[in-house]
């Protein structure tokens, strides 16, 4: 027999949760594709095992992995083109009893036998391929005509059945397996059988929400870099709109605006802090980790130095920043921390800050400010790599690298946000199960600029809240 173990589903199902995709989720010290082709092995040592995926990390010793032709309806995982006589389909994310393996493997038929519980099919055995291929062929057709709103394995069952493939029932050429036997398609999916089977969930998870804030719009571009690397994590943000910018206020305000504002996140029981503004985190950093005892405090150049020393040492290197960053020389003195051998160039440009809160960032407008402001530093310092050193420039990363397309760009809230998957991956920062997610937005001045970033951003139109102090 030839044993098709489908491990090619669309990743965002399990969205690459913690570093893992959910086919490599571990149990018992085994991944799942390893303990489905054991228990195969063990019943079958001659079988012919096969993954079907277009991820290479995928590799069981003694399978093969192919990589499908086709995959952009969900029928198409079951290959189409390795269906022959003698071929069983197993499910990839799915943890398989011993009991229902055997079950599966022993069971004889002379078309096309499914198994599954009365929700989920876990496996189809096939010795009529011929069949097999003309349900999966009229299912697409149906789905294609839009006769039918889903294109699974379930319809495949119905045609085979001669069914309303609108109806889900079960009818005949199915074995019910009702034991420990499930699939795993959403991390609350896992929590949930390891609760269950009494093993401890390492690692625990943590629900809050990590609170991140700035001066106004430009610590958004945080909340989208540790959304993209983090897509389970809730995240509660503030900006701070009606005072921006900070960057031009003298340090005392600086001071008070940010110990305000951390007073509030930490109020909203967050699980960490990200304070994504530069030049609160040049000037006031230490005076907000003691605002917020008992969760770890990330600023914007924490990870930033030894990034840049690694993959940039020796470049002559320019750092854009507000004044007050600047100023305050936080940038050549961490880069100097991190045993940095290049050459630094700062450039205060509070005009980006105020381009970026009007919602100016891309555009002939965006442009001519950009090289006016830019131009004489990058050429005259003849800089080979620029740090974004304000959370409101990443909006005119774009715009920058048009007019500069040699030149090295670095952002350090895309560092952070690496650094924040880093800190979940090892256990330092519990994450989220990936359950609901939330999302909470406050501003201290509803401005156009702030609400289309959000949506920008979140994709969701999530409701503004206004807090003011
Ligand atoms: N986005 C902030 C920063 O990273 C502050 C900009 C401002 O308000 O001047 O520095």
């Amino acid at each position: 027999m030839k044993y098709i173990v489908m491990a090619d589903g669309k990743e965002l199902r399990w969205k690459q949760y913690m570093g893992i995709h959910k086919y490599q989720i571990r149990i018992d010290g085994e991944s799942l594709l390893e303990r489905t082709c054991r228990l195969v092995r063990e019943n079958e040592p001659e079988a012919q095992l096969i993954i079907t995926s277009h991820n290479s990390d995928i590799c069981v010793d003694g399978a093969v992995r192919y990589e499908p032709k086709n995959n952009k309806l969900e029928v198409d995982r079951f290959t189409w083109e390795l269906i022959e006589k003698d071929t069983v389909f197993l499910y990839g994310d799915c943890y398989y009893t011993e009991g229902s393996i055997k079950t599966i493997m022993s069971t004889e038929t002379d078309g096309i036998l499914f198994f599954g519980s009365y929700e989920r099919i876990f496996a189809v055995k096939i010795i009529d391929s011929d069949k097999f291929k003309s349900c999966i062929e009229y299912v697409k057709q149906q789905f294609l005509q839009g006769k039918i709103s889903e294109c699974i394995g379930w319809q495949v069952y119905l045609a085979s059945q001669g069914s309303n493939l609108e109806k889900k029932s079960i009818s005949g050429d199915y074995v019910i397996i009702t034991d420990g036997t499930r699939d795993f398609n959403k991390p609350a999916d896992y929590r949930e059988f390891q609760e269950k089977e009494g093993k401890s969930v390492n690692p625990p998870w943590d629900e809050r929400p990590i609170g991140m804030f700035d001066s106004g719009i430009g610590g958004l571009s945080c909340v989208k870099a540790v959304n993209e690397r983090l897509p389970c994590e809730s995240i509660c943000y503030y900006g701070d709109c009606l005072r921006a910018p900070y960057g031009t206020r003298s340090v005392e305000q600086i001071r008070e605006f940010s110990a305000q504002i951390a007073d509030f996140i930490y109020s909203m029981n967050v699980k960490a802090m990200i304070v994504a503004c530069n030049t609160i985190s040049s000037i006031c950093l230490d005076d907000i980790r003691k605002c917020c005892p008992g969760i770890p405090v990330l600023g914007m150049l924490d990870m930033t130095g030894s990034y840049i020393q690694e993959k940039f040492c020796g470049a002559r290197l320019g750092v854009i920043a507000t004044p007050a960053t600047i100023s305050s020389g936080s940038y050549p003195r961490m880069l100097k921390k991190s045993s940095f051998a290049g050459e630094v160039f700062t450039l205060a440009c509070p005009e980006f800050v105020e381009a970026v809160e009007a919602g100016i960032y891309s555009g002939p407008e965006a442009e001519r400010l950009t090289e006016n402001v830019l131009d004489e530093f990058i050429k005259r310092n003849k800089i080979q790599a620029l740090v974004l050193g304000c959370t409101h420039f990443p909006f005119l990363q774009d715009t920058i690298h048009k007019l500069y397309p040699e030149l090295n760009i670095i952002d350090p809230a895309k560092i952070l946000a690496e650094g924040l998957k880093a800190m979940t991956e090892r256990g330092a920062l519990h994450p989220a199960s990936g359950g609901e997610r939330k999302e909470r937005f406050f501003t201290s001045k509803l401005t156009t600029g702030f609400n289309n970033a959000v949506k920008e951003i979140t994709k969701v139109y999530p409701k503004i809240e206004i807090k003011t102090f």
